[in-house]
């Protein structure tokens, strides 16, 4: 898989990237956007890992957002089990340097319609951190319906945060 847009090209992960991966990652301003999951900071061995084993997965649903050749952030989806299987969730992150030139909301328009094409999914969402107004507008320019505030929802870097649920179904 690869696609190829005007800002920016996603396509799956190689283990070349962990050196610009490890860059662009470890970063608190990212990292207090997204799960605790996502370490911090974010080491080489961090990149290797995650390198290995998203390689390694089946389906891929985890791929790079690449610009001027260079692995500059990352953009998945989580396929829900049980009754949630025609369930995703959206996640997205792009390197600070590289923010505000449209390129995530690129990325997510290619990336959710490629997502409904090649996965059985009739619903995909994502909640951002109500703190988190960029990724909302991000959604929103994507035709992102907004379908709620969770209540105490999150407790990031020990703040307990409401989150914005947003969704594209099909
Ligand atoms: C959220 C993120 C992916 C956005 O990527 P990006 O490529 O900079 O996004 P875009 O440039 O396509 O669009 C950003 C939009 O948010 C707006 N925006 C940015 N900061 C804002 C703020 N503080 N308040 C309101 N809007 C804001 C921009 O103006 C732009 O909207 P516009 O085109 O209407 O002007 C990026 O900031 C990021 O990686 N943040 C850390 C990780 C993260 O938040 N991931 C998402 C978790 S849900």
């Amino acid at each position: 898989m690869e696609l190829i847009l005007k800002r920016c090209t996603i396509r799956p992960w190689r283990l070349d990237d962990a050196e610009s991966l490890a860059k662009h990652a470890n970063n608190r301003r990212v990292w207090i956007a997204l799960r605790d999951l996502f370490p911090h900071p974010y080491t080489i061995e961090d990149a290797h890992t995650f390198l290995k084993s998203v390689i390694n997965s089946e389906p891929v649903t985890l791929f790079c957002v690449e610009v001027n050749e260079a692995a500059l952030g990352g953009i998945g989806i989580r396929i829900g089990t049980d009754v949630h299987r025609q369930t995703a969730e959206l996640g997205y992150w792009l390197g600070q340097e590289f923010w505000g030139r449209g390129i995530m909301t690129e990325a997510v328009a290619a990336f959710t319609d490629f997502c409904f094409e090649e996965f059985q999914l009739r619903r995909i969402y994502a909640e951002p951190f109500a703190n988190n107004p960029a990724s909302a507008r991000v959604l929103e320019k994507t035709g992102f319906a907004f379908e709620g505030r969770l209540k105490n929802n999150v407790l990031k870097d020990g703040k307990l945060l409401d989150s914005l649920l947003y969704a594209r179904a099909k």
